[in-house]
């Protein structure tokens, strides 16, 4: 009895096709993986999930670490699609990804965040008439000299199902003229993944590798001396070798007041090269982050420490005990927020608003004066507060898997 009804659900199965591939979407799928499993688990296995990774980002340190550190089974299939021109990456994702879906004749796909792979992929689906769902829709920076800007608002134009973070993702897509029905809010699903490893993220010994755990005489009330964390890759800012120079003259006077920590995005390593930027900088070597070495320069000059990409886990531990974080990127602006750490972004826009209204993150852009004013405000004691927005409670891909199970339901 129970074997025929395994055989039935078995062959009633879904598939659903989830796309990872770049270093910003491993930790929006993998909660997703983990609801599927959990709704399988509970529900007799109806959904079968089929990973696909397009190798957008191929370095161990800037994907396979995320894969190891947050548990993401191996991809189904690997694309292998690696760097190019924006139009050689996506359109090689298309000739790619579409095989897969020919192949596999998925039920629904569902793409995460705004890199190059998320459009291409939403694209080659919705063309093969294959629902596309959409994992962080919604957000507008209303910069579309951005590339990502331009996949958000083209992937949530061919979206089915769009799933928002905070209620001014539904503003801009209903704005846009996309049906309410289509909208769900849900959450923010990179939050899930903060939430489930915090603690051990914690664990790692990171902040004891570089010597910021030893008490001396800077030590922090909580036993950790102050440092800021850094990070910087956005073509925006490290493309252009005046707008970097002006951004270093700022961080070069912060880093005369407290050590700035630099794990370096592979873009950013090339343009520092290209421009002759290296006295900025001390690079230490990846894998051994020395103690000695990091405290004899500490923050006696004005050099930014620069070492290789950290996984999700040793990452979110210096996040979680910087005094401050400076960032390009858009992710952290939200971590930073859950966090209760304060949050300086070197850019203009955000497409990320409520980590301003509600959250610990300011704007400055590229200007030097402004990153120095905004990181002495953190060093007085009177860096902005914050609070965590609604909903952002570790619970998002539970709700997405609910809704998209819904669906199936009604088709
Ligand atoms: C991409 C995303 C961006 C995201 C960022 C996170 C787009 C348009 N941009 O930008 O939204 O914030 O990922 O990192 O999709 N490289 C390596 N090893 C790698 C990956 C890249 O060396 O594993 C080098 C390549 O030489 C490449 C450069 O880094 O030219 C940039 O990589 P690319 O994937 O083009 O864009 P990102 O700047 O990483």
């Amino acid at each position: 009895m129970t074997s025929t009804t395994h055989i039935t659900t078995a062959n009633n199965r879904k598939k659903w096709i989830l796309i990872a591939a770049a270093r910003p979407n491993f930790m929006k799928i993998a909660p997703l993986m983990r609801a599927i499993a959990t709704h399988n688990r509970e529900n007799g296995n109806t959904i079968k999930p089929f990973l696909v990774h397009t190798g957008q980002h191929y370095d161990d340190n800037m994907s396979d670490a995320f894969f190891r550190d947050l548990q993401i089974p191996n991809p189904d299939v690997h694309l292998g699609i690696g760097s190019g021109t924006h139009a050689q990456q996506t359109g090689n994702v298309m000739i790619a990804f579409e095989q897969v879906l020919l192949a596999e004749k998925p039920d629904l796909i569902i793409v995460v965040g705004d890199v190059n792979s998320t459009l291409a992929c939403a694209l080659t689906a919705v063309k093969l008439h294959i629902p596309v769902a959409h994992v962080e829709a919604g957000l507008r920076s209303f910069d579309r000299a951005m590339p990502e800007e331009i996949n958000r608002i083209m992937t949530d134009a061919i979206a089915d199902h769009l799933f928002t973070p905070s209620p001014d993702g539904d503003e801009n897509l209903l704005r846009e003229g996309v049906p309410r029905e289509k909208i769900f809010l849900v959450g923010d699903i990179m939050i899930d993944t903060l939430l489930f490893n915090l603690e051990q993220a914690k664990k790692t010994d990171i902040l004891q590798r570089l010597g910021l755990e030893e008490p001396n005489e800077k030590e922090d009330k909580n036993g950790i001396r102050p440092y800021a964390l850094l990070t910087l890759h956005r073509p925006s800012n490290v493309d252009d070798p005046k707008t970097f120079r002006r951004i270093l003259d700022g961080l070069r006077q912060v880093a005369t007041k407290l050590p700035i920590l630099f794990p370096i995005h592979p873009r950013t390593k090339k343009q520092i090269a290209a421009f002759g930027l290296e006295d900025a900088f001390v690079f230490h070597p990846s894998a051994d982050i020395s103690q000695t070495e990091f405290r004899n320069e500490g923050n006696r000059n004005n050099r930014i420490h620069t070492f290789d990409p950290r996984g999700y886990l040793e990452f979110l531990n210096l996040m979680a005990h910087a005094k401050m974080v400076l960032t390009d990127s858009g992710g952290i602006q939200e971590e930073t927020t859950v966090l209760n750490i304060p949050c300086i972004t070197l850019r203009d826009t955000t497409e990320r608003p409520i980590t301003v209204t509600e959250g610990t993150n300011v704007i400055v852009g590229d200007d030097p004066e402004k990153i120095i004013k905004e990181a002495d405000r953190i060093l007085t004691g009177n860096a902005k507060q914050g609070q965590c927005p609604q909903i952002w409670d570790g619970k998002t891909a539970e709700r997405i898997v609910n809704v998209l199970i819904n669906r199936e339901k009604s088709c």
